[in-house]
């Protein structure tokens, strides 16, 4: 039995297999509208969401399984007290596949250690969001025909954003990767990924504060947003709310062909005028996300069609 934890769990080979199968159910959904038939997804939300949650029950609907779960720590009985390995085992009776958001790191890692069924992480506290990670790597594989030789710009909270974390781990094993790394001083990436990641692997990165001096460079924009939940005080994160605000005068600076990616949901971090510029793949890339999921669901069940 297989869970994702991370993006790492899977091989550069076995992604390309899943986008390869993730591109095929984009173009023949009919085909695989019964494959999970008779099968069950729990999804066991502890922290709000509505693309990672609504997009993961989309898909098992969409291959003809159904769905179960909460979408709120308050109703369930974690609000009794009850643990996340207890409540792991009570799903396994009730289901054959679970995703499972928690503000804790390594809550789903440790519900997986339990679980009598495939769990995949869908978000623990800032760590990571692999799921998320395969959605962005879908969009930008099928939008600019390939994933390595691009400089990404990576731009707003670097420090608490666990899809900033996962897109990193995932892509500095693609060849010709460059990241511009870009946040106010306060919002750094964290130096267990500076160091132990980009630095040990020899992958070219610059850190920088100001957007426009940069936006030139980049074949990808991934904006992101300022992660208020996971702040000590308010006022630090008002603070830091309004520092990059993606417009059309910044937009003069960017390539004809550079691609706006955000894991979304967006504050103020991109103006909505930005929303028609043919660059901003946003919108589209929610939609990828239910391919993949699709794809990672069937490949976790181990079902062929
Ligand atoms: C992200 C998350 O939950 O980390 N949202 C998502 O799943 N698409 C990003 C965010 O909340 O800012």
């Amino acid at each position: 039995m297989r869970h994702l934890m991370s993006p790492l769990d899977f091989s550069v080979e076995e992604l390309d297999k899943l986008f390869d199968l993730a591109g095929d159910i984009e173009a023949h959904p009919d085909k695989y509208s019964k494959a999970c038939a008779g099968k069950k997804l729990a999804s066991a939300f502890y922290e709000p969401s509505t693309r990672t949650r609504l997009s993961f029950e989309s898909a098992m609907l969409n291959l003809g399984g159904n769905v179960l779960g909460f979408s709120d720590a308050g109703s369930s009985s974690a609000s009794k007290g009850e643990s996340v390995s207890d409540t792991i085992r009570i799903i396994s009776c009730y289901a054959d596949i679970c995703a499972m958001r928690h503000p804790k790191e390594g809550a789903p890692l440790v519900a997986s250690q339990k679980s009598l069924i495939p769990v995949i992480n869908a978000g623990d506290g800032g760590h990571q969001h692999p799921t998320q990670t395969l959605t962005d790597l879908l969009t930008i594989r099928s939008l600019k025909g390939r994933l390595g030789d691009m400089t990404i710009g990576i731009c707003g909270d670097l420090k608490f954003g666990r899809t900033v974390h996962s897109l990193i781990n995932a892509l500095i094993r693609y060849t010709g990767i460059k990241f511009v790394l870009i946040s106010p001083d306060e919002l750094r990436i964290p130096s267990y990924i500076r160091d132990d990641v980009l630095r040990k692997n020899n992958v070219e990165f610059k850190e920088v504060v100001r957007l426009e001096d940069v936006m030139g460079e980049l074949d990808i924009l991934y904006m992101t947003r300022v992660q208020r939940e996971r702040f000590f005080n308010e006022e630090e994160y008002l603070r830091m709310k309004g520092f990059y605000i993606l417009d059309k005068e910044k937009m003069k600076y960017a390539k004809d062909d550079m691609l706006i990616l955000h894991p979304l949901p967006r504050v103020n971090e991109i103006s909505v005028e930005i929303d028609d510029d043919p660059r901003a793949v946003y919108f589209k890339q929610a939609q990828y996300g239910v391919y993949v999921r699709m794809a990672l669901i069937l490949t976790l069940l181990g079902i062929e069609v």
